[in-house]
């Protein structure tokens, strides 16, 4: 039995007039909705297109010696996911409010169904998503998978730590507890020491020249909108690289292949 999806295998060929037996209209139908798929994902199929795309993607070659280490990427998108999904669920109760968020964040523990659990999974996710994207960073640089054509995924993948970084700043106020409150300062007040744009950043973060009201409802903006909307934004573009370019040999292979040309020669 094949492993392939009905819907994603090539269509049986029509039978024509010339193989002596033109198709009688009910054969004709049959035909058509095998080529679709009669169900629902034929449905979508048919008017979205999708299934060439999702053939290319799901069915691409991978070279020989792909291994382990290429999943880390896929694990780092995981985790995002996960956040993002654990993310939506905490905001129905969180109010980031300076006088309710820490009351509203030990609700979430205390007295929420599966609170702890979710808030823990979302704390915890969070230090997971920063391991993960570093090796999967580490990978790809260790593979030499940076260079061309790829140097522009490469990029990307930085934009995309420093935005996850980010993540993980704006998020650590959130419970606003003392911990959370003077780290924050901190943070932003090592921005501030920086040259040029750094007094201009921090008053930007703070939303004024003091930590308070403004400066928490800006990390949560910022928390659960406009960075993870960059994240989502940018792994798309990256994943659409990866899926043009497909992914790179173990450089060892590569060795492999340049010593055996040189043999040749
Ligand atoms: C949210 C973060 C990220 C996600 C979800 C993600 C996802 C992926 C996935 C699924 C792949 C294909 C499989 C693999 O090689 O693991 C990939 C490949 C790649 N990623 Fe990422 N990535 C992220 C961050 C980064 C970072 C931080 C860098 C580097 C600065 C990076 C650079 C690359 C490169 C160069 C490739 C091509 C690898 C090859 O051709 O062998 N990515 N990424």
């Amino acid at each position: 039995m094949s492993l392939v999806p009905k819907f994603m295998r090539p269509a049986p060929p029509r039978p024509t007039e010339r193989d002596g037996a033109a198709p009688t209209p009910a054969q004709r139908a049959k035909a058509n909705a095998a080529e679709g798929g009669a169900g629902l994902v034929g449905y979508l199929d048919e008017r979205t297109g999708a299934s060439p795309f999702l053939r290319g993607f799901l069915f691409r070659k991978v070279p020989k010696g792909t291994n382990w280490f290429y999943t880390l990427g896929s694990a780092t998108m995981f985790a995002f996911v996960s956040q993002a999904v654990t993310g939506v669920f905490l905001a129905m109760y969180y109010e980031p409010d300076p006088t309710r968020a820490y009351t509203s964040a030990a609700h979430i523990t205390n007295d929420v169904f599966l609170g702890e659990l979710v808030r823990g999974m979302h704390r915890w996710g969070a230090t997971v998503m920063i391991i993960l994207i570093f090796l999967h960073m580490g990978r790809t640089f260790v593979f030499g998978a940076y260079k061309y054509p790829r140097e522009l995924n490469w990029v990307i993948g930085v934009v995309l730590v420093v935005l996850t970084l980010m993540m993980g700043l704006t998020g650590y106020l959130l419970p606003f507890d003392q911990r959370s409150f003077w780290a924050t300062v901190v943070g932003v007040n090592i921005n501030a020491s920086g040259p040029i744009m750094g007094p201009y950043l921090a008053d930007f973060m703070r939303g004024g020249a003091e930590f308070g009201q403004s400066t928490l409802s800006r990390f949560y903006a910022m928390h659960m909108m406009l960075i993870p909307g960059l994240i989502g934004a940018l792994i798309g573009a990256h994943l659409y690289l990866v899926s043009k370019l497909g992914t790179s040999a173990p450089p060892w292979l590569k060795a492999e292949k340049k010593s055996l040309k040189r043999e040749e020669i």
